[in-house]
């Protein structure tokens, strides 16, 4: 079998939604201190809705496949559905990821987390703040 399913490849070789929005109503950053690879999420929301979303990673293959599915599943949803998607479900919809991959499909799950809670700061709007706790296990760092 084949190291990585022809969905991470694809979303490799034509990633989704790369670049940047100038007028991005939230951003994310975040990063893996161990791999090094950071990657920037930015989102754009119209009526609670992400209208639009785009990211720049500097990071390894499977952060760019992961990051592209992760805007493709949170566009078109509200700001409180991108806030649940994890990793897992990015994971799943690329049809798996080799386990020593999975750290960076968690940087994609805490990019878009990220990019919520940088709208809701500027926005003023309240959140329970352990939500937004990152990840400690030894997988993220
Ligand atoms: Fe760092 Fe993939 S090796 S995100």
């Amino acid at each position: 079998m084949a190291l990585y399913s022809d969905k991470v490849m694809d979303h490799f070789q034509n990633p989704r939604n790369v670049g940047k929005i100038d007028d991005a109503d939230g951003v994310g950053e975040v990063g893996n201190a161990k791999c090094g690879d950071i990657m920037r999420m930015y989102i754009k929301v119209e009526d609670g809705i992400i209208a639009d979303c785009k990211f720049n990673t500097f990071g390894c293959g499977s952060a760019i496949a992961t990051s592209s599915m992760a805007t493709e599943l949170i566009k078109g949803k509200s700001v409180e559905e991108a806030l649940q998607l994890s990793n897992k479900a990015v994971v799943e919809a690329l049809d798996g990821l080799p386990p020593a991959k999975i750290h960076c499909s968690v940087l994609a799950e805490q990019a878009v987390r990220a990019a919520v809670k940088d709208y809701y700061d500027k926005n003023g709007i309240e959140y329970n703040a352990e939500e937004f706790q990152i990840c400690d296990c030894e997988h993220c760092h």
